[in-house]
């Protein structure tokens, strides 16, 4: 990142503070609201320059762009105290936000206690979240951006809140921390490097997937750190480390070792490699496909294996499983097979990964109603298009996370 940009990012990211401080002290259309929030948005426009978007994420205290962190700063710190506080561990914001649009942005995040956010409602910002949606002790109280004057009530009602929050509160901190980043470094060369020229680095692959299970292995809260990094793009490595990391998780669970456990790794990381071949503008638009775009994207599955059949040091399951993730249990999926197929169970413990990470991504709920409300999905689906042992086995484990059990 030029020093030019990252000075614009910073200028946005200081004018951002006051106007949320001024949403959420006052009121969206209080005279000081409203010009700090047109000062915020005169920096934004600025920050996002000619970029189709501004990706900001928060690892840590830190906010990374492009995989480069910007400086700390005390300004920084507490803007990401309070969208991590809001359940936001990511945030990317398009070309074409209107001044209506970032303003009720910053509405719904104000309003006290802290909000359920749809994420559709908002066209040209994407935001989403870190892990299973339970949140450490630091994350659960931190995150005002000053301290605002409330009313007693109003006090009563955002700590009932936290207190609520932190009855669901997973022992996960420092487990967190375990997740290399240097991996998600270096599946991301190894996606550009797929897109760029079609190489396929399967070493690298093969190293993430050994630390994945490592970590798994020594604590087993770990999964989906990788999640935040879905906003950078949306196709490319971060769905598909979670999808590696669930499917491995999955296996594990039903003591599936060494050759094969490793196979299946690899398996769940490329299963949608697929969509390398699929226009960007189409996997990354905003709203509904047509026709003739949706049928682009059900090509990924034969795409993908076709792409993997001649790469060397890739197992056979990743062909197979790169073909079949969007098959279904049922067959009701694509693509369409002759009667007598028979799927591979690896295939569908990564449909029950891709599943659980498309709804994982859907919507920003309080964090105890979402596990609960992907678990009744799920289980509505078990037996349909989702394998019912492994469903089975999947939600276990999922309640085995929520306790802090070791899986
Ligand atoms: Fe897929
Ligand atoms: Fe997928």
């Amino acid at each position: 990142m030029n020093p030019f940009k990252k000075a614009v990012v910073h200028n946005f990211l200081r004018a951002f503070l006051p106007a949320l401080t001024h949403a959420h002290q006052y009121t969206i259309s209080h005279q000081l609201a409203v010009s700090s929030i047109g000062i915020a948005y005169t920096h934004l426009l600025e920050a996002i320059g000619e970029d189709r978007a501004l990706p900001l994420l928060f690892i840590d205290d830190r906010v990374v762009i492009n995989r480069e962190p910007l400086e700390d700063s005390v300004y920084i710190s507490r803007f990401i105290n309070f969208f991590k506080s809001r359940g936001i561990q990511h945030l990317r914001i398009h070309q074409g936000i209107t001044l209506e649009e970032l303003t009720s942005f910053i509405e719904t995040l104000t309003v006290s206690p802290k909000p359920s956010i749809d994420n559709t409602l908002f066209p040209h910002i994407q935001f989403g979240k870190v892990g299973l949606g339970y949140k450490t002790n630091e994350e659960a109280d931190g995150g005002v951006v000053d301290e605002p004057v409330k009313s007693e009530t109003g006090m009563a009602e955002e700590k009932r809140a936290v207190d609520v929050e932190k009855q669901g509160i997973l022992q996960t901190a420092h487990h967190f921390k375990t997740i290399h980043t240097q991996d998600l470094d270096l599946m991301a060369d190894v996606y550009d490097a797929a897109k760029r020229n079609h190489d396929l680095p399967d070493r690298e692959i093969k190293r993430v997937v050994t630390d994945i299970i490592t970590a798994i292995k020594q604590g087993s809260s770990m999964l989906l750190t990788f999640s935040p990094l879905r906003v950078l793009d949306e196709y490319t490595f971060t769905h598909s480390t979670n999808v590696c990391i669930l499917t491995l998780a999955q296996a594990m669970a039903l003591k599936i070792k060494d050759e094969l456990l490793h196979a299946i790794g690899v398996a769940a990381m490329l299963h949608d490699i697929g969509k390398i071949f699929i226009p960007e503008e189409v996997l990354n638009k905003q709203g509904a496909l047509n026709d003739t775009e949706w049928e682009l994207i059900k090509r990924h599955p034969q795409k993908g294996a076709e792409y993997l059949i001649d790469k060397p040091g890739i197992p056979p399951l990743a062909i197979i499983v790169a073909y079949e993730h969007h098959m279904f249990y049922d067959y009701t999926g694509y693509p369409k097979v002759s009667n007598n197929w028979q799927q591979n169970i690896c295939s569908q413990m990564a449909t029950i990964s891709d599943y659980f990470d498309a709804l994982r991504s859907k919507r920003i709920y309080r964090d105890s109603m979402e596990i609960e409300i992907i678990t009744e999905q799920m289980t509505n689906m078990s037996g349909k298009t989702l394998n019912p042992f492994l469903t089975k086995n999947f939600l276990l484990l999922l309640n085995k996370l929520m306790q802090g059990l070791e899986i």
